[in-house]
């Protein structure tokens, strides 16, 4: 299978590039900026979503696109236009199918950049081309990213919001499972192995690095804060509400879904001070 990766140097995506390569796949790099190296004869193409410089070429002959970018500032040019762009460009060049990750709860939670994630689930679903869409819940390290952000203040959140994060090695293999399994549309949503409150994922960080040491009550009130409170970023443990099915424990068990923040931490400091 001739697969191209959009965003391929990005957290998930690189592992999606590493993933397919190790199964055998011919796999395309692609983004605006070459990685130092790419695995198993992975070969980077220059592409620019925003304007769409480069995606024809790198299109061309190619079945399946993994549509893998981000941006967290303008990210509707990028997200929305740049699928868009891919969905065009894919259609002009024969792409079969269309591989989209999106965000577990994203049409729940009433935050900008949700809404962004939503709008391009419909630009994929109601494109030209084949698809299938993975909703994952956020990714150990920007769960990590959060508190390494806070702890420059010297302190750590108090928030009773309940998260569901995942290793993003576990995202890269059920998408190159989905790539390989032909258009699937919605599949079911897929969180990580345990739902914990950011205050306890907090305190978690806090021991293992020592810092973030003063403890902030942060109140959190209105639809927002609701949303959150509620649950509405976690993966449904039993069958699921909204027309995807479920990634809970019938999908695979705990086990399949990696491991929890804290072990994925103990080898993430072990694997940095390596
Ligand atoms: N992070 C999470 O916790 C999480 C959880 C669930 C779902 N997701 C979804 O997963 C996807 C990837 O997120 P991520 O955190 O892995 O992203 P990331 O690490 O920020 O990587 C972004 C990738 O997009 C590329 N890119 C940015 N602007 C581009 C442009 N104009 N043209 C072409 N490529 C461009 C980057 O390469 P260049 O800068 O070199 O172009 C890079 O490869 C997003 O759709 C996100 O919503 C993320």
């Amino acid at each position: 299978m001739r697969a191209a990766v959009i965003g391929g140097t990005g957290s998930v995506g690189r592992l999606v590039v590493h993933e397919l390569a190790r199964r055998g796949d011919e796999v395309r790099v692609l983004s605006r900026t070459a990685p130092p190296a790419t695995p198993g004869g992975a070969v980077h193409h220059a592409v620019d979503l925003t304007t769409g410089d480069g995606l024809a070429a790198a299109l061309e002959g190619v079945d399946v696109v993994l549509d893998l970018a981000n941006a967290t500032k303008r990210p509707q040019e990028l997200l929305v236009g740049g699928s868009r762009r891919a969905l065009e460009a894919g259609a002009a060049a024969g792409v079969g199918h269309h591989v989209l990750v999106s965000i577990v709860g994203c049409d729940r939670v009433p935050i900008a950049y949700y809404g962004v994630k939503t709008e391009q689930e419909r630009t994929v679903a109601d494109g030209p081309v084949p698809w299938s869409i993975l909703r994952a819940t956020q990714f150990h390290g920007l769960v990590a990213g959060l508190f390494e952000a806070t702890a420059r203040f010297g302190v750590r959140p108090r928030v009773r919001v309940p998260l569901q994060p995942i290793d993003p090695a576990v995202v890269a293999a059920r998408l190159a499972d989905a790539a390989h399994a032909g258009p699937g549309g919605r599949l079911p949503d897929l969180g990580g192995p345990r739902r914990e409150r950011v205050a306890d994922l907090a305190d978690t960080w806090s021991t293992a690095t020592g810092r973030g040491r003063v403890p902030l009550r942060i109140p959190l009130a209105g639809r927002t804060a609701r949303a959150l409170k509620a649950g509405g970023l976690c993966a449904a443990e039993g069958p699921a509400q909204d027309g995807a099915g479920s990634g809970g424990p019938a999908d695979g068990g705990p086990g399949s879904r990696g491991p929890t923040f804290a072990e994925w931490l103990a080898a993430d400091r072990a694997e940095g001070s390596r």
